[in-house]
């Protein structure tokens, strides 16, 4: 992979439509489906939590049994414990992904345990991923601050990042879940997070809650980060989190990204048209600045 080249998740069918009201199953399938024609090349795809917590993965099976994947494009999922390994192997899932948070709080009210008993509930869910031959994505939540919380020390993040990747996770994903870090501190968070674990196996995840996610990405670019998370026309936010808006905007990252001389591989018209229809699906305009100003246009 060439030093311009930028790995993008795609994560608006899960962290985008899990805080979104109820659609049909038939928009979430069009979605994904838009995003492979888009040329996005990892889509996380849904998840399997318990429903009780969020309603609107329930049909994440029905999504995944009827999408139309493409040859080179993952098609992932999030998976709290072992039942949502099970469920993700079923549904034929290329890779899952567990989720730990840097705040002890943050991790109650998401997951219902401690960091601790977070980390102890993962070693299953890695084990039977390294015998089934699936690669784990791991996530830190709250890396820039806490809703419960507030300030998050950078070595506490990096503490959970690295325990993350000892046991098996091949990336860790930095998520800045309530979208409050500036690009100082994003710079200080990543940089000590790649003391301890190298910084081809980070990524960015911002949602853009204060409007800071494009700045923060683009401060942490010359540290060397190539991968980076985000949702089609700004989708989401965090049912844990009150108040968190959605990631920042994919439309909004491959234009700036292109802007400054890097590769995506995703073709932008596309992308906004995706971003538009389930926008439609929705009732509600798309939250990309960038599709806003295309469309106008
Ligand atoms: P719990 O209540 O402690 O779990 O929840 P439990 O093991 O006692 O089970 C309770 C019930 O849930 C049982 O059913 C289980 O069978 C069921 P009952 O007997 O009451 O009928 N259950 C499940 N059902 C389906 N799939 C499963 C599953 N597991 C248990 N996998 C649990 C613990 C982790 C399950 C719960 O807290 C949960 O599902 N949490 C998920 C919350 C979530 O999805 N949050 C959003 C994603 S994280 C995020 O958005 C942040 C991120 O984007 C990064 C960032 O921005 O920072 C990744
Ligand atoms: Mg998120």
């Amino acid at each position: 992979m060439s030093d311009r080249q930028i790995k993008l998740v795609e994560v608006g069918p899960r962290d985008g439509l899990q805080n979104e009201q109820a659609i049909p199953v038939s928009a979430k399938i069009q979605l994904v489906n838009d995003l492979t024609a888009a040329g996005v090349s990892y889509i996380e795809t849904g998840s399997f939590v318990s429903p009780k917590w969020v309603p609107q993965m329930a049909d994440s099976g029905d999504v995944f049994a009827a999408i139309e994947r493409k040859k080179g494009v993952t098609y992932a999922a999030l998976t709290p414990n072992l039942k949502g390994f099970e469920a993700a192997r079923a549904a034929a899932a290329d890779e899952v992904a567990i989720f730990g948070a840097a705040s002890e709080s943050f991790s109650q009210k998401n997951i219902n345990c401690s960091i601790a008993e977070s980390l102890a509930r993962f070693e299953p869910v890695l084990e039977a991923a390294k015998a089934a031959n699936l690669k784990v994505r791991g996530y830190v939540s709250c890396v820039l601050g806490c809703p419960y919380e507030g300030d998050i020390a950078p070595e506490q993040v990096a503490w959970v990042a690295e325990k993350l990747f000892a046991v098996g996770c091949y990336e860790v994903s930095l998520g800045d879940t309530i979208g409050v870090g500036t690009p100082l501190k994003a710079q200080r968070m990543l940089a000590t997070v790649a003391e301890k674990v190298p910084m081809q196996h980070l990524a960015l995840h911002f949602h853009n809650t204060y409007g800071q996610a494009l700045a923060n990405i683009a401060s942490c670019l010359p540290l060397g980060v190539r991968t980076l998370d985000s949702a089609v026309a700004g989708l989401g936010g965090c049912p844990y989190a009150k108040g968190a808006s959605g990631n920042v905007a994919s439309e909004d990252v491959v234009y700036m990204l292109e802007g400054m001389g890097y590769e995506t591989g995703i073709h932008l018209p596309h992308l906004i048209s995706a971003g538009q229809r389930i926008c439609a699906s929705l009732g509600q305009q798309p939250r990309s600045q960038v599709a806003l100003a295309e469309i106008a246009k």
